[in-house]
């Protein structure tokens, strides 16, 4: 006879079956083999969009003499938080719709530990906040006035974030005061990036100001462990990109990782991550996203909504900027 608990999962399944297509049915298990990294691909380091040319070079001198993943990929991102001219992270992003710089940034690390500060004002480099609440507190995220209060507590320095190129943007946005997420805007956004070390383990970080002119306290999906960024060192590692909102509420990076666990190669993962947002979320098209993932043998893999997304890719000593493939082609 047919256990109660049989019956249960086979009638579930079936009546599932008909609206979901299950996404791991057709997927192999990673087998020891399909973990094995080539030697000659590591180290390596990718990260979003044309600003990650320069955050790669500075990740890359740390991977090149021995240094860990971790190390790497804080010192990477700190290049563009520190840029005034990348306007979507750190030191001169875009303001939010009152005028106040705030930033969003995670880490995480070869051992599944991760720090995360949201809503931080006044702090060029959040990015190392994020390390020091990972590794100095027994907390993965802290926020605002608090994370702030940590921060100086840690020896960081109270800066005027705002430059006069984003004030002057925030004050002709004032004048319609339109909120209207651009996609693309200015071919660069968060930036996302994964590196493994000569050890062959993985670290990720993610760093960004945030959507122009948002409401004061919004906070994306950048240090959302799960939805900007996710490693497990035994499978890979992937981040977003784009309009958080989306990622967000689909758990964009954990989706892409748990679905390379189950086999997929990484852009058939960022493929079926961003099928998730078309298929779920109407107004998918209003925004972009875009996914990069690398697995544990030093693939890579990017998927997107709309054309325009790119990424810089660090291995066998070149850094190159490719072009993502994308849902809508035009
Ligand atoms: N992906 C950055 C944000 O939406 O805040």
């Amino acid at each position: 006879m047919i256990s109660r608990r049989k019956f249960i999962a086979a009638s579930s399944a079936v009546a599932l079956g008909a609206i979901v297509k299950p996404v791991f049915a057709n997927v192999k298990s990673l087998t020891k083999e399909d973990s094995q990294v080539k030697k000659e691909m590591i180290p390596m380091v990718i990260s979003t969009w044309n600003h990650g040319i320069p955050a790669n070079e500075a990740a890359w001198k740390v991977l090149e003499t021995g240094g860990n993943s971790l190390d790497a990929v804080e010192q990477g991102v700190q290049i563009p938080e520190a840029d005034p001219n990348v306007m979507s992270v750190g030191y001169g992003g875009f303001p939010d719709r009152d005028g106040h710089v705030t930033l969003d940034a995670c880490i995480m690390n070869k051992d599944g530990d991760c720090g995360s500060v949201s809503f931080l004002q006044h702090i060029k480099h959040p990015i190392a906040v994020a390390r020091k609440v990972m590794e100095e507190t027994p907390h993965v995220m802290l926020s605002g006035e608090g994370a702030l209060q940590f921060a100086l507590e840690q020896g960081f320095v109270k800066e005027n974030l705002l430059t006069d190129q984003a004030k002057k943007a925030w004050e002709e946005w004032k004048v319609n005061s339109k909120y209207l997420p651009k996609i693309n805007a200015e071919n660069h956004d968060t930036i996302g990036m994964l590196a493994i070390d000569e050890a062959g383990d993985i670290a990720g970080a993610c760093t960004t100001s945030g959507a122009a002119y948002k409401y004061h306290g919004r906070v994306g999906d950048s240090p959302i462990i799960g939805a900007g960024l996710y490693i497990d060192n035994e499978v890979g590692g992937a981040v977003a990109t784009g309009q958080g909102e989306l990622v967000m509420k689909t758990l964009g990076t954990f989706l892409v990782v748990e679905l390379m666990r189950n086999g997929m190669n990484p852009q058939e993962a960022c493929k079926e991550a961003v099928k998730r947002i078309v298929t779920k979320l109407k107004n998918y098209k209003e925004f972009q996203v875009g996914y990069l993932a690398i697995n544990k043998s030093a693939e890579v893999g990017s998927y997107c909504i709309h054309p325009g997304f790119n990424y810089a890719l660090y291995q066998n000593d070149k850094n190159t900027l490719i072009d993502s493939d994308s849902y809508l082609k035009s």
